[in-house]
Parts: structure tokens; C-alpha cells; sequence
């Protein structure tokens, strides 16, 4: 039973994830890792999940990672426990995740949206990294992530000031993929995750896979694991039946194998 999230399933092959601490704006404590992480590895697993929404509520997606928790740490606790490293787990997650951010996307929060692959914003989401107001830096991934989002200018501003960012400035920035009105976030979020998950599953996780690869190689060792990943999909039903759907003028009707 989780005590931080929600877990429901807004549409067909869609699953979502609300974070759920009101009284401390989603802030991101161990229980809150453990529980995302785990929920999401094990929607991950499942066949009839071709998308995950992570979601937050309309005054915060999250306000970062839980400063009352780590406040008494030291250096010994934090290295001892690899405090963060548990996130990782998120990484490994291969079915598309979608992010439907409102409100306050900060530390933790914004390296949270930056970990899905779709990052849909309302509005009024306001993006930082205000770590350095605190006496540290970025540690779920900011200083990695933000800039190969948006690139050294933009993140050495907002890790080095700590600014917040509105909606409309971290579009225009490149770290959000769209910009929708407050009110329409949660229908726009399921309905990018639901047309995601109506895609062949191995093509959509080849494709995941595939893209975040240009995060990890050259553009050569990319791009031959970009055709192998392509000669792959060969192998599937899907292939089979997307290009005879085209050809005989239908939709497809995928079986995700
Ligand atoms: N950790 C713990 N509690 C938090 C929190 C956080 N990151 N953010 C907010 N809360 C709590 C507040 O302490 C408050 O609880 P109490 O009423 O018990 O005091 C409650 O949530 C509501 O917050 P506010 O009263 O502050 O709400 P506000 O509307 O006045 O301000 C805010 C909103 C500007 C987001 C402000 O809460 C804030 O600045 N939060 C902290 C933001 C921050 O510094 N985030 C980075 C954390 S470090 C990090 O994330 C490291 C990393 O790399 C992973």
C-alpha cells in the first residue's frame, strides 16, 4: 500500500502516477523514491501498460526533494546510503513515461520531469534548481540532465542563481515538449500517453531506447544502433501489420509483439 502516490489507470494501456503529499508541496522523501521507483518498475513489467503518466497536483508537481529529511544528514549517512541513487531505478524503466507537470517543478521535482520522456507543462508550472540556495547542487541529475536539455547557458544560469522559470521561459528554453493551458493538463497527459501507448510497445521502447542513446554515445555508434535497433523491429508482428495496414488502406491493429 502506498503511502505518497496514487496509482490508477486513466485510459486504456495508460497508468498514472500522482504523487500525494499535499502538506509538503510532493516533496521527494526516501518512502516517495522507494514507492514511485517500485511502482513504476513493476507497471513497467506489465504487458497491458504501454505508457505511464507521472503527475503531480495543480500547486505542485513537486518542490524537490524532501529538505526537512536531509537536513541532519551528514556526508557519512549520504554517502553511506548513496542518498539518490535509488532514482536510477527510474532510468531503467522502458516503457514511455510521460510527465504532466503543474506548479512548482523545483530541485528533485524538475530532475524528476527531466527523467520521463515526454514533459508536458501547464501554464503555470515553474521550473528551478534551487539547490545552491540551500548550500548544495542539483543531485537526482540537474546539472547532467538541464543541460543537455537546454544546454550550458540556460542551466548554469538557473543552477548557478537558482531562479525559477516560468512555463512559457522553459518551453522557449527547450525543456518542456508542450505547453497547455492549466485546466487542460491532465486530459492532454493522457491523452499524449494514450496515443503513445495505441503505438506497437517494442517500437515505442525501441524508440525510447534509441533516443536516449544520443545522450550516451557518438553520433557513429549511435546511429548503428539506431539502424540495428530498426532492422530489429523487423523481427515483430507490429512491422508486419503497421505496413500491411498501410498498404491496404486501415488502421493498424498492433499486438505489441
Ligand atoms: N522539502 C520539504 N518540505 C517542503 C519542500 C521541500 N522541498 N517544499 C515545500 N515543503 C513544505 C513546506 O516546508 C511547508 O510545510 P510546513 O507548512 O510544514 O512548513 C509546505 O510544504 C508548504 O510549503 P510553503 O509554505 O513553503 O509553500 P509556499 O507556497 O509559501 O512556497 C515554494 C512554495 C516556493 C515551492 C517553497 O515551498 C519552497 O521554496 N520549497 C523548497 C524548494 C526547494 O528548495 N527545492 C529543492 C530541494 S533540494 C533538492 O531537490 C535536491 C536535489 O537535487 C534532489
Amino acid at each position: 500500500m502506498s503511502v505518497t502516490i496514487l496509482v490508477d489507470r486513466p485510459a486504456e494501456r495508460v497508468a498514472r502516477i500522482t504523487l500525494n503529499r499535499p502538506e509538503a508541496l510532493n516533496a521527494l522523501n526516501l518512502q516517495a523514491m522507494r514507492e514511485i521507483t517500485t511502482a513504476a518498475a513493476g507497471l513497467d513489467r506489465d504487458p497491458d501498460v504501454g505508457a505511464i503518466v507521472v503527475t503531480g497536483s495543480a500547486k505542485a508537481f513537486a518542490a524537490g526533494a524532501d529538505v526537512k529529511e536531509m537536513a541532519p544528514r551528514s556526508f557519512g549517512d549520504v554517502f553511506a546510503a548513496d542518498w539518490f541513487a535509488g532514482w536510477d531505478a527510474l532510468s531503467r524503466v522502458r516503457t514511455p513515461l510521460v510527465a504532466g507537470v503543474a506548479g512548482y517543478a523545483l530541485g528533485g521535482g524538475c530532475e524528476l520531469a527531466m527523467m520521463c520522456d515526454v514533459l508536458i507543462a501547464a501554464d503555470t508550472a515553474k521550473f528551478g534548481q534551487p539547490e545552491i540556495t540551500l548550500g548544495v547542487i542539483p543531485g537526482m541529475g540537474g546539472s547532467q540532465r538541464l543541460t543537455r536539455a537546454i544546454g550550458k547557458a540556460k542551466a548554469m544560469d538557473l543552477i548557478l542563481t537558482g531562479r525559477t522559470i516560468d512555463a512559457a521561459e522553459a518551453e522557449r528554453a527547450g525543456l518542456v515538449s508542450r505547453l497547455v493551458a492549466a485546466d487542460a493538463l491532465l486530459a492532454e497527459t493522457t491523452a499524449t500517453a494514450s496515443k503513445i501507448a495505441s503505438m506497437s510497445k517494442p517500437a515505442a521502447m525501441l524508440a525510447k531506447e534509441a533516443v536516449n542513446r544520443a545522450f550516451e554515445s557518438s553520433l557513429s555508434e549511435g546511429l548503428l544502433f539506431e539502424r540495428r535497433l530498426f532492422h530489429a523491429t523487423f523481427a515483430t508482428h507490429d512491422q508486419k501489420e503497421g505496413m500491411a495496414a498501410f498498404t491496404e488502406k486501415r488502421p493498424a491493429e498492433f499486438r505489441h509483439a
